[in-house]
């Protein structure tokens, strides 16, 4: 018998929300460029003119800001006295703030530009997005390497996403066992850094662009790692991976590239490794249902509009069927408990 599916319905006010979503990412937007937000935080109670004042806006401005935030319910009117809503207060009070505003950058300098171009990508099965941002190469990664601000713009999100995303994978996995590591895309080095940092007897090569190079040396450098962590500039897709590795890291990785990719990184990973060496898949994960959840359903534009326009949030299932395909002996899923779509899948060699 077919199983009931009930129908989470959606709301007149969704529907409104779907609608209007640039308005309220641009009502958002403000809020944090124009430190709005932090203003609140730090102040508790405001009212228009007080916000007018300190964000150097004229009345009527404030007053249109404040009118949108409110109805979107990141902040609160009491008695014309203006509060962060509680959502918003929560970032502040978790310490994750920093990486909501690196987030919302991202949007609107790189998600805003290129996913203009989303209905084109779809028809023509590639990243039609990617020519908004200047440059040459097929992908956003060639290209940042050309633009110092945008560079600047991912690398600052990156590297909090990771701070953020990390802890979560050095809770679940040991890696006492693993003396040699191999970080593919390791990007500057943030999940390199903190793995040499709780496992000194590990020593990690750090593939990336050579595009990459100065600025993960450079942070590298910064934590006193130098000897522990190599940088190795290589195209992954071109270059052979080193030999002998205990373990293959692919973080945030695997999303970026289509399943045919994947398929290729993986095997190159299986050959780099040892006898009984894993690899470590560390990502936002789809569910095999693929209706959800959100997050990972919205991030997916970006993979196919802007990035390389052929990734996608994969859905478990997919990278079980890729590692098995490969030869990996036996695979496990480790889900994160966290408001992003984070989860670990291990590959036994
Ligand atoms: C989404 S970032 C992830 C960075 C890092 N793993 C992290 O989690 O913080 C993807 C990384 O892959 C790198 N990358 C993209 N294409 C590549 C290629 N063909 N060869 C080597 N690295 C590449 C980018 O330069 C970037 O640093």
């Amino acid at each position: 018998m077919k199983k009931q599916v009930k129908e989470k319905k959606l709301s007149q006010s969704d529907l409104i929300l779907y609608l209007h979503a640039s308005a309220a990412f641009q009502l958002l937007n403000a809020g944090v460029e124009l430190k709005l937000f932090e203003l609140l935080h730090q102040k508790k109670t405001q009212t228009v003119p007080d916000i007018a004042n300190a964000l150097k806006l004229k009345l009527q401005s404030a007053r249109c800001l404040v009118f949108g935030l409110v109805a979107l319910r990141l902040i609160k009117n009491v008695n014309n006295l203006y509060q962060n809503g509680s959502i918003i207060e929560r970032l502040f009070n978790e310490g994750e703030w920093k990486l909501f505003k690196s987030m919302v950058l991202l949007q609107s300098n790189i998600m805003y530009i290129g996913q203009i171009d989303f209905v084109k990508s779809l028809q023509q099965s590639r990243n039609v997005g990617l020519q908004r941002f200047a440059g040459t190469g097929n992908t956003l990664y060639q290209r940042l390497g050309q633009s110092p601000k945008l560079q600047k713009i991912f690398k600052d999100f990156m590297e909090v996403y990771s701070e953020f995303a990390n802890p979560h994978l050095l809770r679940h996995v040991n890696f006492s066992q693993d003396h040699f590591v191999l970080d593919v895309g390791g990007g500057s080095g943030t999940n390199a850094i903190a793995l040499a940092k709780h496992y000194p007897n590990s020593s990690v090569i750090l593939l990336d662009l050579p595009g990459v190079a100065s600025v993960a040396k450079k942070k590298i450098e910064q934590h006193g790692l130098s000897d522990k962590i190599k940088f190795y500039p290589a195209d992954m897709f071109k270059q052979q991976f080193p030999k002998n590795q205990d373990c293959v890291l692919l973080i945030h990785q695997l999303v970026i590239w289509s399943s045919e990719g994947n398929i290729i990184l993986l095997r190159k990973a299986y050959e780099s490794l040892k006898k009984n060496g894993r690899v470590i898949i560390f990502n936002s994960i789809a569910d095999d249902s693929e209706n959800g959840p959100l997050m990972a359903a919205l991030d997916t534009v970006y993979f196919r509009s802007i990035a390389a326009g052929n990734g996608m949030i994969y859905p478990w299932k997919d990278y079980e069927k890729w590692l098995h395909k490969i030869g990996f002996k036996r695979v496990e899923r480790i889900r994160c408990k966290s408001w992003t779509p984070h989860g670990i899948i291990v590959g036994y060699k």
